[in-house]
């Protein structure tokens, strides 16, 4: 077999090539993203080595289907669209420190017992893991830890022990030790998850991949390597809070937007059963500036409460403080309440905060939004237990949103009796103790 080399240019942040270096790229207009890459050609007599996959009938082709493995939790089942997929390769990220290899750890103890599961870490030893897995109560003697970075010792470890389940943390960290660069590079990522990809589906083994996130959020080497993988999940959170939410962005096997709610706890992460338990703020005294809302994340409808606080501005161009919502979106809606609801915000300090550190992205959030907004400008509580549900259009119209009865249903189970609800929206569900105030204009609440 000839070597030819040859010099690339790559682009870190989308694998575009170039044959010369780039200040921007062309392909995702980043900045300074192209690295060097030394490229070892083989030049492969063509026919004599192809392997060719025969032409079937789709229609006739084996149609068994292996059976999804559960993975013991509920959460994580949930998330992936009803448990693991023989064969699928599932990409999990976060920020460092959020959690992702204490969950892995507790999925692997989780499995049903014939499950001989591989973890495989190069980032932390042996040691530093029997520790984490000791502090976690970790009992499973069918988890195979190994410290291998090289993929293709990997690969010949996997044909030794025919693991059921192979997690690697993190894929950053591997190297295919026939290309030039350092692990991490957008090369060796998609080299590696390549070979991952195909020794899974050969094997009707699925593995688990974590991702370092970049500075922005999305998996380093991101858009690459999510179009690779079948199932790309998310494990979310705000440092200053316990709790965690796993959300599917991909999933070729199930629906997105999953999500699965944990809490980290000192014995590792724990699953929330209720989540509105978190996002009602403890106790809080009735005030002005507080208002309840229900919002769903993927499947799951909970309530949150948000709080307002408005104050005249002492001096200069009035403050904006949004935790939790865009601040855009804060100052659409003050715009709207001032223009429709002829309340004078531009005079005041408006601060806007979601209980629990969540982040609330849903339009449905905007009316439970705007009644706190003015309960703390007009400083007067809001009636006790009601909530809030719908979108405010920039006429101040309530607009309708999705699923509304999965809404009113969890209001109910918290013994809310008043649901604040857009009158055009239809199939409300079933009543029970709580009534309903339709309405269709911010105007009617004032
Ligand atoms: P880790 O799983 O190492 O995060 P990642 O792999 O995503 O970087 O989690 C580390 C954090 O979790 C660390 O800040 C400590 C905390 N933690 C607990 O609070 N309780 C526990 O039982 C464990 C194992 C970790
Ligand atoms: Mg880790």
């Amino acid at each position: 077999m000839n070597h030819k080399q040859k010099n690339v240019y790559v682009c870190q942040n989308c694998g575009y090539e170039s044959v010369k270096w780039l200040g921007k790229c062309p392909e995702c207009g980043s900045w300074s993203s192209f690295e060097q890459e030394v490229r070892k050609m083989e030049i492969k007599k063509s026919a004599a080595i192809r392997t060719s996959t025969p032409l079937i009938r789709l229609s006739e082709s084996s149609a068994e289907t292996l059976p999804r493995l559960s993975t013991g939790m509920d959460e994580l089942d949930r998330t992936l669209g009803g448990g693991l997929v023989p064969g699928s390769v599932i990409m999990i990220g976060g920020d460092p420190g959020i959690g992702k290899s204490t969950l892995m750890l507790q999925l692997l103890n989780a499995l049903p017992a014939p499950t001989i599961s591989l973890y495989i870490s190069g980032e932390e030893s042996d040691s530093q893991v029997n520790l984490r897995a000791r502090r976690l109560g970790i009992r499973n003697k069918q988890i195979l830890f190994s410290a291998e970075t090289n993929l293709q010792n990997l690969l010949q470890e996997f044909d030794q022990v025919n693991p059921h389940m192979i997690v690697i943390d993190s894929i950053q960290t591997i190297y295919h030790d026939q290309i030039d660069s350092i692990p991490g590079n957008i090369t060796q990522l998609r080299t590696c998850t390549s070979e991952l990809l195909r020794y899974a589906k050969n094997h009707n083994v699925p593995i688990i991949l974590i991702g370092h996130v970049t500075k922005e959020g999305n998996i380093a080497g991101p858009k690459v390597l999510e179009h690779m993988v079948d199932t790309v999940l998310y494990f979310e959170g705000d440092n200053h809070y316990d709790y965690r939410i796993l959300r599917s962005v991909k999933n070729r096997f199930g629906p997105v937007n999953e999500v699965g709610l944990f809490k980290m706890t000192e014995e590792g992460l724990q699953v929330v059963k209720n989540p509105s338990e978190i996002f009602l703020s403890e106790n809080t005294p009735p005030q002005s500036g507080n208002a309840v809302v229900a919002v769903m994340e993927g499947n799951r409808s909970f309530l949150v409460q948000v709080q307002a606080l408005v104050t005249k501005t002492q001096f200069g161009l009035p403050q904006r403080t949004a935790t939790g919502i865009d601040h855009r979106r804060m100052n659409l809606l003050l715009a709207v309440l001032e223009k429709r609801c002829a309340k004078p915000f531009g005079f005041y300090d408006v601060f806007v905060k979601v209980a629990g550190g969540l982040r609330m992205d849903e339009p449905a959030a905007d009316l439970g939004i705007c009644m706190s907004l003015i309960s703390s400008f007009d400083d007067r509580i809001l009636p006790a237990g009601t909530v809030y549900v719908g979108e405010v259009g920039l006429g101040g119209e309530i607009r309708t949103v999705r699923r509304l009865a999965d809404r009113i249903m969890e209001a109910q189970k918290l013994g809310f009796q008043m649901i604040v609800v857009p009158r055009l929206n239809k199939s409300l569900g079933k009543l029970e103790k709580a009534k309903l105030k339709e309405v269709e204009h911010l105007s009617e609440l004032i």
